[in-house]
């Protein structure tokens, strides 16, 4: 609670930047990596992986920021999840996120670490500040899957991104998409929304 009774915090400022770096990183790195594909040609090397590697740190710090076991259980997905989600056809109160919110982070988390994984692999074929490169390092069927990889992923990715934005933006989910802009949400959503003994304010 802050020092308005009605507001439960639901994003700290430092998480809510944190959410919109690594959306702008991302979205950097979605536009630079398919819009040339689309005929739109720019010089989009240099943005592409500079978003790359701040994205990585992004992540580093985020995960660094998320290792307790408050905020690693409110991102789990337990069985009694899934189980109360069929049961209820979807009708029931969680914990601080929804078992759809849980699915999404760890949809997003895995594209990110696949493409960033892949993506550190192909800086090696190119020359930056750091070092000069060197495109022998792999032979061209490990080169295939890793462009593969990397290509699948942000593909993937594309879908996810749209569908998180859909929702985010639709009506009933306007109280989260404030908590993303202004940290918290009234006592009234947080009743509406969540099980008290499941997400402890
Ligand atoms: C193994 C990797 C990761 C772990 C262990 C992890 C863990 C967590 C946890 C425990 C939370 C809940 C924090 C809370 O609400 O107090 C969270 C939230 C969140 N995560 Fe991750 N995460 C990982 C990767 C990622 C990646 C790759 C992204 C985006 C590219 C991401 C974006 C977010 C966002 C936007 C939130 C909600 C805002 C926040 O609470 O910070 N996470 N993550
Ligand atoms: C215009 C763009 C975006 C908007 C409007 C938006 C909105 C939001 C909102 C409102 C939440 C908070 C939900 C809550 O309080 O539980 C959230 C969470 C999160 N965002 Fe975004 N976001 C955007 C872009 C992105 C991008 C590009 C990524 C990374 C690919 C991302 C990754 C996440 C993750 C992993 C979470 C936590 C899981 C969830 O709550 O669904 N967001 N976003």
């Amino acid at each position: 609670m802050n020092e308005n009774e009605d507001h439960v915090i639901r994003h700290t400022s430092i998480s809510r930047i944190f959410h919109w770096l690594m959306a702008a990183c991302i979205l950097t790195l979605l536009a630079t990596g398919i819009l040339p594909v689309l005929g739109v040609n720019f010089d989009w090397v240099e943005p592409h992986w500079i978003a790359g590697v701040a994205l990585t740190l992004a992540v580093f710090i985020h995960i660094g920021r998320s290792l307790s076991p408050t905020k690693l259980k409110s991102m789990w997905i337990s069985i009694s999840d899934v189980r109360e989600f069929i049961a209820s056809g979807g009708h029931y109160k969680g914990g601080k996120y929804s078992l759809e919110q849980k699915l999404m982070h760890h949809g997003i988390t895995f594209f990110s670490l696949v493409s960033l994984a892949t993506g550190w692999l192909m800086l090696l074929k190119i020359d930056t500040p750091f070092w000069e490169r060197d495109p022998f390092i792999f032979g061209a069927a490990v080169w295939g899957i890793i462009y593969v990889l990397h290509g699948i992923s942000t593909l993937l990715f594309v879908s996810s991104v749209m569908m998180h934005i859909y929702f985010s933006l639709r009506p009933e989910k306007a109280p989260f998409l404030r908590s993303m802009f202004k940290g918290w949400i009234t006592r009234q959503e947080f009743n509406d929304n969540h099980d008290p003994d499941r997400w402890d304010v």
